[in-house]
């Protein structure tokens, strides 16, 4: 019987020696201490043993399974450690890579135009000021000078909320708010959000920003309006542009112009993105018509000024060689994040 048990341990102890997975332990636990195993079917042959020889016989098998359990968890033991270890070293960190950048978020084209824009004019002295987007017919037509039933008022496709409410289709209604306080000399810009019932293409949007400027003094000139310009359109596209004037017509004023820079990507021989034209236009302006000062309560005799409207976004899409207006609108990180 000894030499029995004897066996059954050596053989337990050289299969746990020999297994080199977890299963493997458990399939040896069944097999010799199992239900069924070969140490339980000793203690159940223990009533062929001499019941003298019994006490003796259970504390050798009792010794057996201990020394087997005891192997078992050392070897268990040791599987767990080896996995921990392999997990450690597939995992390891190593702290001399670059970490990753955090996401920031990036200004958006017109944002960055508009705090430019505004960075040029205050420093010329213009405070900044916002009017209503849901304005009066008569701020944004009558007021400027644009009576009832004239063209002009269809050129600027409008929303209107009622026959008397709309939303403004420019900017220069503000112009009017700011004569209407009373308070002279005035040197503002005013930007803000415009609407026009436009179908939405590479060039066009129902919604769009301008940004107005307004100034008004006594003996201003058209010398003024044009070096205030220059001035401005140097700042934003580099001090070798030029600017030139052409003749127009805004119903607010008198005269009126429309001012072209030359060609920052080509300096005006003419390119792809002048379209051979040498010259880009960028925005409109003129001397504030007189019936529009009188409107407002300002003595045309006394006091005169110029005025201005910038498409922003036009400005953007120039700056930023950018070719579809809708790109502004769709706020695509992969566009956003070049600016
Ligand atoms: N409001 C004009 C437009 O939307 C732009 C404009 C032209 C504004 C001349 C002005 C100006 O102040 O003097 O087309």
């Amino acid at each position: 019987m000894k030499a029995k048990l004897q066996k059954i341990m050596d053989d337990a102890l050289a299969r746990i020696n020999a297994s080199e997975q977890m299963e493997t332990l458990n399939e040896i636990k069944v097999s010799f201490l199992g239900k069924k195993g070969e140490l339980t079917s000793v203690l159940k042959s223990m009533k062929d043993v001499a019941p003298e020889d019994r006490p003796m016989v259970g504390q050798l098998v009792n010794d057996a399974r201990n020394v087997i359990e005891s192997k078992l968890e050392e070897k268990r033991a040791k599987f767990e450690k080896a996995a921990l270890e392999l997990k450690l070293q597939n995992e390891t960190i190593d702290v001399t890579l670059p970490a990753k950048k955090p996401m920031v978020g990036h200004r958006h084209p017109n944002t960055k135009v508009l705090e430019e824009v505004k960075k040029i004019f205050v420093g010329m002295g213009y405070e900044v000021v916002e009017g209503p987007e849901v304005e009066y017919d008569y701020y944004n037509f009558e007021a400027l000078n644009i009576p009832a039933n004239h063209p002009a008022k269809d050129e600027q496709d409008t929303f209107y909320i009622n026959s008397n409410i709309l939303l403004r289709t420019q900017t220069s209604g503000v112009q009017v708010h700011e004569m209407e306080k009373g308070k002279l000399p005035i040197r503002m810009i005013a930007p803000g959000r415009v609407f026009r019932s436009d179908e939405v293409d590479a060039t066009h949007s129902p919604s769009f920003h301008q940004i107005e400027g307004l100034v008004i003094d006594k003996n201003v000139t058209f010398a003024d309006l044009k070096g205030t310009l220059e001035q401005f359109a140097m700042e934003l596209f580099g001090p070798e542009t030029k600017v030139k004037f052409r003749p127009h017509h805004f119903q607010f004023t008198e005269p009126s112009a429309e001012v072209d820079v030359s060609c920052f990507k080509c300096g005006g021989k003419g390119c792809r993105f002048c379209k051979g034209e040498g010259w880009i236009e960028i925005l409109g302006c003129g001397m504030v018509h007189p019936n529009v000062l009188k409107m407002s309560g300002i003595d045309p005799e006394e006091y005169s000024g110029f005025a201005f409207g910038v498409g922003l976004e036009r400005i953007a899409l120039l700056k930023y060689e950018i070719d579809d207006m809708r790109l502004l609108y769709e706020n695509d990180y992969r566009f956003l994040k070049q600016f």
